[in-house]
């Protein structure tokens, strides 16, 4: 490690370019040049390609980068752009201020009650899929099941359509696009021509389900305006707490103060979108489709891959999984510190457009910053015992130090789909368990750090009825 003049400011240690450029030459992912490069407690980096990238990982900077200075380190042309478009997790500026005030007040505490009987349904249908797997003795593929049930719960609440399987099939080949996606900065130009048909069959059902809830529309003699009010929302920034119950507020506004009405069901978020574009003009079909990809993408995959790292870590403790069986409280500390150990948001990049201070460094503009969950979970003065799986961590007994917990990100740009996620999460992990006991047949595949932190391959399981 060295200190570096670069472009006239000062930044902090920075690996060396030959370290930098043993590990360009071996292929190995980005995550190991980010654990060469990290120092608890200090800003580190390195440069590639004539640029400079700031590690940031310990809490104090995290709070800095993501939460009081999540206006001015920006998200450069996001690695996700060419499937998500001008979504709201790509958008910036004022178009992203104005999508996310459309769609908060869906997705906060009492928001999401509209979509508990989707959550019911669609965890319904993988207990009877496991006690039929039980019945019969077969094994069955966690990683899939719970794939399939939060794209039916996602599907569900965003459409407002139950989830049919030839839909599954097109919206689940997501996965491959989203694993053609890099996972280092810098941004995708296009997608590899080897997810075209992919994201045709994707776009093909987006621009169906769009065209089916027009046509209900206007059936409905509503046209535009349709639902504005009719379940009492207000577009206020409303709550987005990030589900973990330890006080580690993401600077978005904590709890329900959303100016929702009854909070029960209501109009799906299509119907909802549907609505603004009879107002503005800026909801045109492209980037209502790109709203839909981007939630059912950002919705699912997330969810996903956590319930599955959830069974990889409660197979690996029995007594864990045995402590979780019928209590609600011991599920959602499962799923936070599952999330501690497997964030699969594990790196969120930000960019300085201009010249800032961190910590009394000059961070010169064009700076990439790397803040990197995966990482800053990991930190030993925070999580003694870092690496060990220990669900009675949470909740937390004293306030964590903000910017040391982040699995859906903070500031302003955390997670839309916090509630929501730790709501789907804890009904289908709490209904499996208590029902359920399961037993791997396989060891879980190796993590991958893509675009998400997911294991490889399936996860085979043998599932029997609890006596
Ligand atoms: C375990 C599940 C989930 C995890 C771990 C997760 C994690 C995250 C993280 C870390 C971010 C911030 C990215 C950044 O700062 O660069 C984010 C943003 C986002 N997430 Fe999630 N997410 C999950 C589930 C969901 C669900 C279910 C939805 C939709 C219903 C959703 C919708 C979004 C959206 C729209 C954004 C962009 C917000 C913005 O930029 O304003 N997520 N998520």
């Amino acid at each position: 490690m060295q200190s570096r003049c670069v472009t006239g400011g000062m930044l902090p240690d920075f690996l060396d370019d030959e370290v930098v450029a043993a590990w360009t030459a071996s292929g190995a992912p980005l995550v190991d040049l980010l654990r060469q490069a990290h120092t608890p407690g200090r800003l580190t980096g390195f440069r590639r390609g004539g640029r400079a990238a700031v590690l940031v990982t310990d809490p104090r900077h995290v709070h800095q980068v993501l939460g009081v200075g999540g206006e001015r380190y920006v998200k450069r042309s996001h690695r996700a752009r060419p499937l998500l478009g001008d979504g709201m997790l790509t958008a910036t500026g004022e178009a992203w201020r104005s999508q996310r005030r459309l769609l908060q007040a869906m997705f906060t505490g009492r928001g999401i009650q509209r979509w508990e009987h989707h959550i019911a349904g669609a965890a319904a249908r993988v207990v009877e899929l496991w006690a039929g797997r039980a019945r019969r003795g077969e094994p069955t593929d966690i990683a899939e099941d719970v794939q399939f049930f939060t794209v039916d719960t996602i599907w569900r609440s965003l459409t407002d359509r139950p989830l049919d399987r030839e839909t599954y099939v097109d919206l689940a080949a997501v996965q491959d696009i989203v694993a053609a996606l890099p996972a280092d900065v810098g941004g995708a130009a296009a997608l590899p021509p080897e997810v075209g048909a992919a994201l045709a069959a994707l776009d093909e059902r987006t621009h169906r389900a769009i065209a089916e809830a027009r046509s209900r529309h206007t059936a409905a003699g509503e046209g535009a305006g349709a639902h504005a009010g009719d379940d009492g929302e207000g577009a206020g920034d409303g709550g987005n707490g990030n589900g973990n119950g330890n006080g580690n507020g993401n600077g978005n506004g904590d709890g329900d103060g959303d100016g929702d009405g009854d909070g029960e069901r209501g109009p799906s978020v299509l119907d909802r979108l549907l609505d603004a574009a009879g107002t503005d003009p800026a909801y045109t079909d492209r980037l209502i489709r790109d709203e839909l990809v981007t939630l059912l993408v950002a919705g699912y995959e997330s969810s996903a891959r956590t319930l599955t790292w959830a069974f990889v870590l409660l197979d690996r403790h029995p007594e864990v999984m045995e402590r979780a069986a019928g209590d609600a409280r011991a599920v959602e500390a499962v799923l936070s510190e599952t999330l501690r150990l497997y964030p699969t948001g594990w790196l969120l990049p930000r960019h300085a457009p201009a010249d800032e201070m961190l910590d009394g460094l000059l961070i010169p503009a064009g700076t990439d910053l790397l803040v990197c969950p995966y990482l800053t979970h990991r930190d030993p003065a925070v999580w003694p015992d870092p690496e060990t799986f220990s669900p009675d961590r949470f909740p937390a007994r004293t306030p964590l130090p903000p910017g040391a917990y982040l699995p859906f990100g903070i500031g302003p740009r955390a997670c839309l789909g916090t509630r929501f996620a730790m709501r789907e999460m804890e009904v289908l992990l709490g209904e499996l368990l208590a029902r359920f006991t399961v037993e791997t047949t396989e060891p879980a595949g190796e993590p991958v750090f893509g675009i998400n932190l997911r294991p490889a391959g399936p996860l085979y399981a043998r599932v029997r009825e609890r006596a």
